[in-house]
């Protein structure tokens, strides 16, 4: 069985560490920045971690750089620089924004590279692990790695998705909109709902069963035909009473109410349940 080397032993690289040691890969070794990390790394992961990356890499055969996106480079150039790749070794990073260009060093030493981004959020270990049955895993780089990633990913119980490299930016932009402006949405109902007095956990679960709902509806039926609401009905009084009653008590949200309200708009034209006229009325409450 192939040994993996973890370089930057945080959430990802301990999750996928764990869940591969778990079908049987066995971990060369594990690298981490600070003091404090490589003691956790070394407990969780239960491998050697060497002093310096290269070390660490030459220990693996597939090499995986998970460290903070902003450092993938010049890590990957350090390691290549300090004779941590061969021939024959695969050297994966798991960012979403950068495509398998920045393994570029990796590349020259030999080794194959490659992107390797699980389409998912990772806050924690036990629940990354519980997140990841079912993850896509969106892979991009070189051909005689492809293998490699169809057996990872099927190791790890997830499905592969393949993207052109020059559009993989937007591929992160589209997964940032659906990941992370979720939660900072979610947020913002948790502040409108604060001002009645309600604590967030109570909001939580409150609005749970709505979000947990509405995300089925969007799987089965598609955004458009699982629009609802005032926008979709016409509803100009309602969406009045909203800006008047935001603009009393949450003014710092009224923004974000306007501008997804203006592309709600054009939604509900899509699905056709808004005459022309009455999304014109929309819009322009709205300041469209
Ligand atoms: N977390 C997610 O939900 C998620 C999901 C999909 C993809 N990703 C991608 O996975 C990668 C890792 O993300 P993460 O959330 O696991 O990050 P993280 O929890 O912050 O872990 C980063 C790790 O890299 C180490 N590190 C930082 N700078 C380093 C350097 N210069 N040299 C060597 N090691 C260094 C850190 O060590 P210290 O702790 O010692 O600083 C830490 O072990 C990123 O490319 C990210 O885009 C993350």
């Amino acid at each position: 069985m192939k040994r993996l080397a973890i370089i930057g032993a945080g959430n990802v690289g301990k999750v996928l560490g764990t869940a591969l040691k778990a079908k049987g890969y066995r971990l060369g070794a594990a690298f981490c920045r600070t003091e404090m990390s490589r003691r956790v790394a070394e407990q969780v992961l239960r491998c050697p971690v060497p002093e310096t990356a290269a070390q660490a890499a030459q220990a693996g055969d597939i090499v995986f750089i998970t460290t903070p996106d902003r450092v993938i480079r010049e890590v990957c150039e350090k390691i290549a620089a300090t004779g941590g790749f061969r021939p024959g070794q695969y050297v994966l990073h798991t960012s979403g924004a950068h495509s398998s260009a920045v393994l570029t060093a990796a590349r020259a030493e030999g080794a194959y590279v490659l992107s390797f981004h699980p389409l998912q959020t990772f806050p924690g270990l036990e629940v990354g692990l519980q997140s990841l049955p079912g993850t896509f895993f969106t892979v991009e780089g070189d051909a005689a790695a492809l293998d490699l990633a169809a057996e990872l990913v099927d190791a790890l119980g997830g499905k592969m998705l393949s993207i052109p490299t020059a559009l993989k930016p937007l591929y992160h932009a589209a997964a940032c909109a659906a990941c992370n402006y979720l939660v900072t949405l979610m947020d913002a109902a948790l502040e409108m709902y604060a001002v009645m007095g309600i604590p967030a956990e109570n909001a939580m679960e409150a609005l749970s069963p709505l979000v947990q709902g509405t995300l089925r509806n969007i799987a089965v039926l598609g955004p458009q035909q699982a629009l609802t609401g005032p926008i979709a009905r016409g509803d100009l009084s309602t969406i009045s009473c909203h800006q008047e009653i935001l603009a009393q008590h949450c003014p710092a949200l009224l923004p974000l109410y306007t501008r997804l309200g203006l592309d709600t708009v054009d939604l509900a034209r899509r699905k056709g349940t808004l005459g022309e006229n009455e999304a014109h009325a929309i819009k322009q409450l709205l300041g469209g």
